[in-house]
């Protein structure tokens, strides 16, 4: 039998017990961040709520939201609750607007971090003695140094190549033999596409497992992901104002959805409209509580990914289920709500169709109108029949699943632009 690494105490703890540890972690969260942060305490105090009013994890709904909002108001240090002196280092989430959000943290926190990054690492099915080729950025994204942090404290050997350079990036893979990539599964789908254009089998290169997150995928994109490259593929979920990557990470055992570090990150989901916290099973939006950070405390952060948790299976923790959108991501068209994701589902289905795709908005008049730009797949021309009585079962389909009209545009392999990390799937030019 190959040699397994072994699993944190709390991993198989009781539920009793991680309640307790979460209770204890909670209640030192919120005096930390009331006594240190100014913005906590004004925020607490306009709510009329004090940290000693939590004794349960159920008094945590008393508390106020933070919302992405709160960091750009408090631009660039203001929320955190150390002084900036005791910050090890400072990362960033690039906005498409305006400022960037800014994050913090202490030595300690690093260690915290790369603690769960090593969690979901392991998790993933990596092996004592396994070669990690990180293409996540690095830099003020957390991808990259999250990946990188996790992997260095498992004891594995890290290729910090980043993100871009697709061509050497085959090269490398090819020649180091990795057995782990960490990238996201969009930018994993155009590496596969530079390892044929080279002439290499994807199949048969030595990789084994995909670690693939910080953009919504679907168990259909999995599925073809992971016959693809004949790899395993599973889910993780982060994000930079909880702490990066490794908030969560599915196991490979059961790829039921990502197991949630609940003994670092408290999750609730609560109704988007009215903010109240909906039972377990039900979807919502995800809403994150930190447990144990120093610089920056982050208390119910709402972080506009909609969900629902799920019992533990390989873990006593819960579960999310896979990510189905951000509320951001959700286009409205003539009144219906479509996610990108229904949209990659159906895609997924057609084998005449590649998974690389943009959905377009416009405005025709006074409709909105959704035109859905696919490749076809390799091989196959794109003005041929085959190719368009598969636009027609997908525009067929997305009117019967989805509830829209949707005008299909077929491009040639090569025919939507790659990115060299998180896709962009929708573009609106209503407002144009
Ligand atoms: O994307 C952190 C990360 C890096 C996660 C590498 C996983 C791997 P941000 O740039 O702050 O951080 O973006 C966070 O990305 O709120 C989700 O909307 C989305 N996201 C992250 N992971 C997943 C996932 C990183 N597994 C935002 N599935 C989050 C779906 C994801 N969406």
């Amino acid at each position: 039998m190959t040699a397994s690494f072994p699993l944190e105490p709390i991993e198989k703890a009781s539920v009793d017990e991680l309640r307790a540890l979460q209770l204890k972690r909670l209640k030192a969260t919120l005096a930390h961040a009331y006594a240190n942060s100014p913005v906590y305490a004004a925020k607490f105090d306009a709510a009329g709520v004090h940290p000693e009013d939590c004794r349960s994890l159920a008094d945590l709904a008393k508390f106020p939201f933070t919302t992405k909002h709160d960091l750009r108001e408090s631009y660039p240090f203001g929320m955190f609750a150390v002084p900036r002196g005791q910050c090890a280092r400072i990362h960033a989430s690039s906005g498409t607007t305006g400022k960037p959000t800014v994050v913090g943290y202490t030595r300690n926190d690093i260690d915290t971090w790369s603690l769960v990054m090593a969690r979901s690492i392991r998790a993933s099915g990596a092996r004592p003695g396994d070669l990690v080729h990180v293409s996540y950025g690095y830099g003020l994204f957390t991808g990259g140094l999250g990946a990188h942090y996790g992997a260095e404290k498992l004891g594995l050997t890290v290729v910090p190549f980043g993100g871009g350079q697709t061509e050497r990036q085959v090269q490398l893979i090819h020649d180091f033999r990795p057995d782990i990539i960490m990238v996201t599964p969009s930018y994993m789908l155009a590496i596969a596409d530079e390892m044929e254009r080279q002439g290499l089998d994807p199949r048969a290169s030595s990789l084994r497992l995909g670690i693939f997150g910080a953009e919504p995928w679907t168990n259909d994109m999995r599925a073809a992901i992971e016959q693809r490259l004949a790899i395993d593929a599973v889910d993780i979920y982060g994000l930079s104002e909880v702490m990066g990557p490794g908030v969560a990470n599915e196991c490979v055992e059961t790829k039921d959805g990502p197991t949630i570090w609940e003994d670092h990150f408290y999750p609730e989901v609560i109704d988007p409209g009215s903010g109240e916290p909906v039972a377990d099973g039900e979807l919502g939006e995800l809403v994150f509580t930190s447990l144990t950070k120093e610089a920056l405390p982050i208390i119910r952060y709402r972080t506009r990914d909609l969900t629902r948790l799920l019992p533990g299976t390989a873990r006593t923790m819960r579960r999310m289920e896979k990510i189905t959108g951000r509320s951001d991501d959700m286009m409205i068209v003539r009144g219906v709500n479509v996610f990108p994701t229904q949209i990659e589902e159906l895609i997924c289905k057609r084998e005449e169709l590649a998974p690389h795709y943009l959905c377009i908005l416009t405005r025709e008049g006074p409709l909105d109108c959704l035109t859905v730009a696919v490749e076809v797949r390799a091989g196959l021309a794109h003005e041929g029949p085959p190719a368009q009585a598969a636009a027609q079962r997908l525009a067929h389909e997305i009117k019967t699943y989805v509830g829209t009209s949707a005008r299909i545009e077929l491009r040639p392999p090569g025919g939507i632009e790659r990115s060299l990390g998180k896709a962009k799937r929708v573009l609106d030019q209503r407002k144009a």
